[in-house]
This record gives structure tokens, C-alpha cells and sequence, in this order.
């Protein structure tokens, strides 16, 4: 198969230096094409590409069902507003439905936005007096100002302050220190349940069980953010479901498929 492209690799990095804000460290190396694991450079050489789109592409590098369906949809109808109904997001819906606690889905567009709805959703459930999020260190919730707050991590906080009030921040397997930051205006626990940038950190055993019993005596929504581990990562269709603890709000997000009720 042809990788022909108009520009070089050396050329595209070029483009990148005049007009693309360089905050991303990134290869000097322009990808033109992918297929499963593989990617090719615009000079044809190919990769293995063990890090694909950071667990976006979850199923490898256009899969053909995928790439059917979306093909399919985008010649079809290519853009539906929440102004309208659609049947494949009430399908895609009750397939995340059935296949995690139950309860409805809200859709929107990455895994920080996903993030900021269930903050907002735990705030607006729990009254205008109980604003506090217990998060924990080395975690990551996204880019955006408020799911920096919530991510405790000081390298992603340098510059950036003030920050949004009312994130606090835990030892990621400390139940003690959960307890001892619990007061009357807390509102919920956010974690993930393996965490993902810190390292893939599995929980120390009982701990998610102990946030679980936390939650309930104090009236706080537990929720797992599984934006990196959801939708089959981990060999289970959510991660919650290897540690026998149930959640009350999910977020996901970050796979290919996930946009796609056709997938199995
Ligand atoms: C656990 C976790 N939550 C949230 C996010 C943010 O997701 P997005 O990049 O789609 O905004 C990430 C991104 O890597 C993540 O790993």
C-alpha cells in the first residue's frame, strides 16, 4: 500500500514549529497511515506502535468494522444535535447501561469533560452547603482548569492558580487518611479504581471496599473514573467489576469503538 504525502516528515515537524503551539513533547516522525498495531511514516517506514493514542485506539489501528460503521454514519447523518433523538446513542446507552450498574448515560466529548459533569452531578445532587472532592495523589482527571484541581499532581498545577476550590487531596490506597478529610461539606470521592498516568496502580486489597463503606455512612457519591481502564482494558467490561464494588457515578472515554453501538 502507497504512504505517498505531500510532506516530508522533516517538513511536516517544520509546520508544526511555525503554526502549532508546542506543548505536546512530540517524534519528529509524521505518521501517514495505520493498520492494527502498525504505523508508517510518510518516508515508509513502519513502526509497532505500542502506545496507541495514549489507549484511545483501543482496538488497533482501523479496524475495519469501525471504520465501516463510521464511514456508514458520516455519509448518513454526520453531525446530530441534543436537540434531536438518534437511535444509535439510545442503543449505545443501554448497552453501557446493561452492561455496568444500570442508571442512564450523559454523553459529551473527552474523559475531562466526562469528569467535570460528574463533579458537577455530585455538587448539584448533594445541596449548595457540600462542595468538597476527596481525590487522590498521582491520579489524573484531564486538562481542563477544574479537572487540573482535581488531579494531584503539583506538576500540573505550577502556573496555573488559583486553582477551583474545594479539591482534596488523599494517599491513593489510604482509607485512614480518607476518613480523616471527610467533613460537612464534603460531597463525594473521585478515583480511579487502577490508576493510570500514577503508574498502574492496582489498589492495595479492601481499599475500594473501604471508600464504598465511607461513602454510604457519610453520603457521598462514589464515583470511578475509568476513562483509561473502561470498555474491556482490563479484562473485565468496567475495572470495578475485578473488585466487587459498585460505583454510583462512571466516567469513559478514549476508545475508538466507544462511539460505536456495532461493536460487540
Ligand atoms: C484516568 C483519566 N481520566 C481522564 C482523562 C482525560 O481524558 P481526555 O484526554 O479524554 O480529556 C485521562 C486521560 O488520559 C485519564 O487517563
Amino acid at each position: 500500500m502507497t504512504t505517498a504525502t505531500a510532506l516530508s516528515s522533516t517538513d511536516t515537524v517544520d509546520l508544526f514549529k511555525k503554526y502549532v503551539i508546542p506543548n505536546y513533547e512530540r517524534y519528529p516522525v509524521n505518521l501517514v497511515r495505520g493498520e492494527g498495531s502498525q504505523v508508517w511514516d510518510s518516508e515508509g517506514k513502519r513502526y509497532l506502535d505500542f502506545f496507541p493514542g495514549w489507549g484511545c485506539n483501543l482496538l488497533g489501528h482501523c479496524p475495519p468494522p469501525i471504520v465501516e460503521a463510521v464511514q456508514e454514519q458520516v455519509a448518513t447523518l454526520i453531525h446530530v444535535p441534543n436537540t434531536w433523538h438518534i437511535e444509535a446513542q439510545g442503543r449505545w446507552a443501554q448497552l453501557l447501561s446493561e452492561r455496568s450498574f444500570g442508571g442512564q448515560a450523559f454523553f459529551c466529548n473527552s474523559g475531562a469533560e466526562a469528569n467535570e459533569a460528574a463533579i458537577k452531578l455530585a455538587r448539584l445532587h448533594s445541596g449548595p452547603d457540600r462542595y468538597k472532592i476527596i481525590t487522590f495523589e498521582g491520579g489524573f482527571h484531564g486538562r481542563t482548569l477544574c479537572t487540573t484541581s482535581a488531579t494531584a499532581q503539583p506538576k500540573y498545577h505550577e502556573g496555573l492558580g488559583p486553582l477551583v476550590a474545594g479539591f482534596v487531596y488523599a494517599p491513593f490506597g489510604d482509607a485512614e487518611a480518607v476518613a480523616n478529610l471527610i467533613d460537612d461539606q464534603t460531597c463525594a470521592i473521585l478515583i480511579e479504581p487502577i490508576q493510570g498516568e500514577g503508574g498502574v496502580q492496582v489498589p492495595p486489597v479492601g481499599f475500594l471496599q473501604s471508600l464504598r463503606q465511607l461513602a454510604d455512612e457519610h453520603q457521598l457519591l462514589l464515583m470511578f473514573d475509568e476513562v483509561q481502564t473502561g470498555c474491556g482494558r482490563t479484562g473485565q467490561w468496567f475495572a470495578y467489576q475485578h473488585f466487587g464494588v459498585t460505583p454510583d457515578v462512571l466516567t469513559l472515554e478514549k476508545r475508538s469503538a466507544a462511539a460505536s453501538p456495532a461493536v460487540p
